[in-house]
């Protein structure tokens, strides 16, 4: 499998410019006198789906010749690429099964249907959604969440928003699940903004992205976080080769310090994060002296945030 570069994001932003307009990138005073920095929020949170997946969705469909767009395609997801995917789908005319685990958000499931997609409950977590996509594979194209190297150069995009908005940064900090996104990020940093830390974070309760990077090689892990964004319980191998090399630090924040990101971000910022959007804020409010005088980006990958997770922020 080749690896994503650069000129796969350039591209894929040629393809995304009659899709999507670029996502706004804000400051808020009162936000970086809560946190001692200078923080811009970059606003993923405002795209069609409520999450920056959309980017690699529309990617990915595009490139897909005729024939497998009518084949139609599988994947699997907690919420987030579901939606991207079936969205996309719909507007290249393509059948789209998504499995979701069990527990997924019933708004999740219900926006994923609502873009005309058929969705199969079945797992308890990623693992098992991914073991009933794989069953179905020999009827439709199974697409990999992670490995794919579409995905990575859409999602890409974003960061090129990012740092042509300020190419002053001193750090981005991109919240991990899979890791497309902080695999495009360290690729569009590499290419534009060098001096640009890029830190990855993922939730303490599902680290194996985390410890596949600390490791060098793949590893899996208990996946208990609540945050489903960041559930998977296994490093995928291509964001995993890219992140190697292009990554600065992977930290770790609990699943309290994501909820009380939220709760700041509803706040101090007006925005509504689902906990994966939050938790790249969660790094910067448990470091402050890190980050301290700093400009950094904190990408709000997400805003859709279950019933549960706004009565929450009371
Ligand atoms: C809102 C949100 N943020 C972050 C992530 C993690 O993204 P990736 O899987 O590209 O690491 C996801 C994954 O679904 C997500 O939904």
């Amino acid at each position: 499998m080749r690896l994503p570069v650069f000129d796969d994001v350039l591209a894929a932003r040629d393809l995304l410019s009659s899709h999507l307009p670029a996502t706004p990138m804000w400051s808020y005073p009162a936000l970086d006198e809560a946190t001692g920095a200078s923080v811009f929020v970059k606003h993923e949170n405002a795209q069609p789906t409520g999450a920056f997946k959309v980017r690699g969705g529309l990617t990915f469909l595009a490139g897909l010749s005729p024939s497998l767009r009518e084949r139609g395609l599988v994947t699997y997801s907690t919420g987030n690429h579901a939606q991207s995917m079936a969205y996309a789908c719909a507007r290249y005319g393509a059948p789209c099964t998504v499995v979701m685990p069990e527990s997924a958000s019933e708004e999740k499931i219900r926006a994923t249907r609502g873009y005309g997609a058929r969705v199969v409950l079945s797992g308890a977590d990623m693992a098992g959604a991914q073991k009933a996509a794989e069953a179905l594979a020999g009827e439709f194209l199974l697409v990999s969440p992670g490995d794919t190297v579409e995905l990575m150069a859409g999602v890409g995009t974003a960061y090129l928003e990012v740092f042509e908005a300020r190419p002053d940064l001193d750090a981005v900090v991109v919240p991990v699940g899979s890791g497309t996104g902080a695999a495009a990020a360290c690729l569009v940093a590499a290419a534009v903004a060098p001096r640009c830390r890029v830190i990855a974070v993922q939730s303490a309760s599902s680290p194996a992205a985390h410890d596949s990077w600390r490791a060098g090689n793949t590893v899996e892990r208990p996946n208990r976080t609540a945050v489903e964004g960041l559930a998977t319980g296994r490093g995928f191998t291509v964001p995993q080769q890219v992140l190697r090399d292009g990554l600065a630090e992977f930290r770790l924040v609990s699943d309290e310090q994501i909820r009380a990101a939220q709760r700041v971000f509803a706040t101090h910022a007006h925005t509504l994060a689902e906990g994966a959007g939050a938790a790249a804020l969660a790094v910067v409010l448990a470091a402050p002296d890190d980050f301290a005088g700093l400009r950094v980006a904190v990408v709000c990958t997400g805003g859709n945030a279950s019933g549960s997770e706004i009565a929450d922020l009371a």
